[in-house]
C-alpha cells in the first residue's frame, strides 16, 4: 500500500507520544472494524470527473450555520489535548485561527474554557448530556458567553464502549477530568446520561440560546427526529469507530441522512476523511461541512498550533486540486452527478 502525508504524520506522532496516549487517540472499539471501514468506504466511492470547465479559479468558501468560512473543512471535537501537546487546546485554537478553520471544542478539554483563548464567533462547543444535567447546563452557558456559535450535542455515546486504551481516568488526572465542571463528589456524574432523548435537544437550545447540532447520527429516521425536535443541523458520525464497532461507515450513511432531512437542514460528516478527495466525495454526497478528527491530533502532537494549521491547509490544497480535476470551481457545484 502506498502511504500519503497523513500516514507519515501519524507515524511521526506515534513516535513522539507515550504509547498509551497514541493508542487512546488512534484506537477504536472492538476489532476496530468501524474504524477501518470509515476509511475504506470513502476510497470505494469513484468519481465521474467533468471536463471542459474553467477551473483557473477555485472558490471553496461556504457558510456553516450562516457563518462565512473560507472552506467547508473543519476541526472535529477531540478530548484532552493536554495529552498530546503542552499548550493543549490553546494551540489547537491558535492553529484553527491561523488556517481560518472552524473549531469544535470538546467539552472534555484539558483547560478551562476561559483559558483557551477561543476566537469569539468562530467556534462551536461540543457537549454531552451528563448524568448531572446541571453540570452540562453551566458549561453550555459559559461557552455561549465565550462566543461559541453552536452547541454540538454528541448522541452516539449514551454509554462509552471499551477502546484500545479504555479508560480516560487511566490517562487523565482527576483535576483535569473536573477542570470544566468543578470537583464532583460522585465521578459517575461526569458520565454521559443513558436516558438522553430528543427532548434534550430543545432543552439545550433553550438553556444556551444557541443552535443545536446533533452529532452521531447514522440513520435517516434518527435525523428526522432530530430536526423535528428542533436541531439546527445533523452530523453523520460513528465517533471515529470508537463506539459501536458494527456501525455502518459514515460514507455509507451520509446519503440517507441528507435525503431524510432535505435541503433546508445542513448535514455534516466525519470519520476517516484522509484526503481532500474524501472531502470532495462527502460534499458531492450532500455534506455541507466535512470534519477531521485524528489528523488534527497528529498535527498538534507533532507541531502544536502550526501542525494543526498545516493539516487543515493540506486538506484545503487537496480539495482545490480534486475540484480542478473534477471540473468544478465552486463548492455549491458539487453534486451527486460526480459520483461514479
Ligand atoms: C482522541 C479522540 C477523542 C475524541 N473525543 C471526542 C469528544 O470529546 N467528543 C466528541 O463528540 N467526539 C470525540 N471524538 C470523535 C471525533 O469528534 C470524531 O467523530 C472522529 O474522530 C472523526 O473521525 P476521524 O478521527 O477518523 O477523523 C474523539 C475522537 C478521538 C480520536
Amino acid at each position: 500500500m502506498t502511504s500519503n502525508w497523513l500516514d507519515t504524520l501519524e507515524r511521526e506522532a506515534a513516535g513522539l507520544l507515550p504509547p498509551d496516549v497514541y493508542a487512546w487517540a488512534a484506537g477504536g472499539s472492538g476489532f476496530e472494524d468501524a474504524l477501518k471501514r470509515n476509511r475504506s468506504a470513502w476510497s470505494r466511492i469513484t468519481l465521474r470527473p467533468d471536463a471542459l470547465v474553467d477551473v483557473s479559479r477555485v472558490d471553496l468558501s461556504t457558510t456553516l450555520l450562516g457563518e462565512r468560512f473560507d472552506a467547508p473543512l473543519a476541526i472535529a471535537p477531540s478530548g484532552y489535548h493536554g495529552l498530546t501537546h503542552p499548550e493543549a487546546e490553546r494551540a489547537t485554537a491558535d492553529g484553527a485561527t491561523k488556517s481560518g478553520s472552524l473549531m469544535v471544542l470538546s467539552s472534555r478539554a484539558s483547560l478551562r474554557l476561559e483559558e483557551i483563548g477561543l476566537p469569539s464567533g468562530r467556534w462551536w462547543f461540543q457537549s454531552y448530556v451528563l448524568k448531572d444535567r446541571a453540570l452540562t447546563e453551566q458549561m453550555v452557558v459559559r461557552a455561549r458567553a465565550l462566543g461559541a456559535r453552536a452547541v454540538v450535542l454528541t448522541v452516539d455515546a449514551p454509554v462509552l464502549a471499551p477502546r484500545r486504551q479504555s479508560r480516560n481516568s487511566a490517562l487523565v488526572p482527576q483535576a483535569v477530568l473536573e477542570v470544566n465542571t468543578g470537583p464532583v463528589t460522585d465521578p459517575e456524574m461526569l458520565e454521559p446520561a443513558p436516558d438522553l432523548t430528543e427532548r434534550d435537544i430543545a432543552g439545550l437550545h433553550e438553556i444556551s440560546g444557541l443552535p443545536v447540532v446533533v452529532k452521531g447520527v447514522l440513520r435517516g429516521d434518527t435525523a428526522r427526529r432530530c430536526v423535528d425536535a428542533g436541531a439546527a443541523a445533523v452530523w453523520v458520525s460513528n465517533h471515529g469507530g470508537r463506539q459501536l464497532d458494527a456501525a455502518v461507515s459514515t460514507a455509507d450513511a451520509l446519503g440517507e441522512v441528507v435525503d431524510a432531512v432535505g435541503a433546508d437542514t445542513e448535514v455534516y460528516v466525519d470519520g476517516g476523511i484522509s484526503t481532500g478527495v474524501d472531502a470532495l466525495r462527502a460534499l458531492a454526497l450532500g455534506a455541507r461541512g466535512v470534519f477531521v478528527g485524528r489528523p488534527v491530533v497528529w498535527g498538534l502532537a507533532v507541531n502544536g498550533a502550526t501542525g494543526v494549521a498545516d493539516v487543515m491547509n493540506r486538506y484545503v490544497e487537496e480539495l482545490v486540486l480534486a475540484m480542478r480535476l473534477c471540473g468544478r470551481s465552486q463548492v455549491s457545484a458539487l453534486g451527486r452527478d460526480l459520483l461514479g
